[in-house]
C-alpha cells in the first residue's frame, strides 16, 4: 500500500512527528511504502474558491501555482492518506487546514447528481496529539474529519487522539503500542 502522511505540526520533532514515526515504523515493517510531507516547509495558500478545478473533474486542476498541486497529486496517487496534526484550539493547524481546503479540487457535484471524486475509495486516517486532559478534546476534529470522506467519496480508515502530551521525551510508553495498533488498523 502506498501511504502519504501530511505532517501538520510546525515542530519537526515534536509530539505529532514522534507518534507519526511510530506509525511509519510499523507500516514499513508491514511492507508498505511511506512518505511523510512536512507541510510547514511548503508554500500552501488558502483555497480561492474560484471553482476552476471543477472544470477539470479528472485531475486536481487547481490553478494556484504554489506547492499544493504537487502534494495533492501525491495524495491522489496514495492508497492511504494520514492527516497528522497537533490540536490547535480544537482544530487542526493552519498548515494542515490549508491543504485540506485545497482538496476542494478532488471532486465535483457534491450533493448533486453526477457526484464524482478522483480519490473515490481511498483510505484516509487522522492522527491528533494534544496537551489537554480531556478524552473528548479532539471531538470537533473527529467530526470534521469524519465528514471529509463524504465529498471525497473516501473511506475513514481510523482516528487516533493522543492527549496529555508534554514533550516527546516524556511520552507515555503506551503511546507506541497505540500507534502500532493504529498503523495496523488503518492499513488493513
Ligand atoms: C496555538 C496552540 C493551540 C493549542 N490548542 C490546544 C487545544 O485546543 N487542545 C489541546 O489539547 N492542546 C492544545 N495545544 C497543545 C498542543 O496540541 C500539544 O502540545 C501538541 O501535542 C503539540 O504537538 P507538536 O509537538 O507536534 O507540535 C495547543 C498548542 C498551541 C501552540
Amino acid at each position: 500500500m502506498k501511504v502519504i502522511a501530511l505532517q501538520g505540526s510546525p515542530k519537526k520533532k515534536g509530539n505529532t512527528a514522534t507518534v507519526l514515526s511510530f506509525v511509519e515504523e510499523e507500516l514499513l515493517s508491514l511492507g508498505h511504502e511511506f512518505e511523510s510531507i512536512y507541510l510547514n516547509s511548503k508554500n500552501i495558500k488558502g483555497c480561492l474558491a474560484c471553482g476552476k478545478c471543477k472544470e477539470k473533474p479528472d485531475t486536481v486542476g487547481c490553478v494556484q501555482k504554489d506547492d499544493a498541486p504537487e502534494i495533492l497529486d501525491k495524495m491522489v496517487a496514495a492508497d492511504l492518506v494520514i492527516f497528522a496534526s497537533p490540536l490547535y484550539f480544537w482544530g487542526v493547524t493552519a498548515q494542515l487546514k490549508a491543504i485540506i481546503d485545497r482538496t476542494y479540487s478532488f471532486y465535483v457535484n457534491f450533493h448533486q447528481p453526477g457526484h464524482a471524486s478522483i480519490v473515490k475509495g481511498q483510505r484516509q486516517a487522522l492522527l491528533v496529539t494534544g496537551g489537554g486532559p480531556y478524552d473528548n478534546n479532539a471531538e470537533p476534529v473527529f467530526t470534521a474529519f469524519g465528514r471529509l470522506q463524504n465529498p471525497h467519496m473516501a473511506v475513514n480508515a481510523g482516528e487516533m487522539f493522543i492527549g496529555l502530551c508534554s514533550t516527546p521525551e516524556n511520552m507515555d510508553e503506551t503511546v507506541k503500542e497505540k500507534a502500532v495498533a493504529f498503523a495496523r488498523k488503518i492499513s488493513s
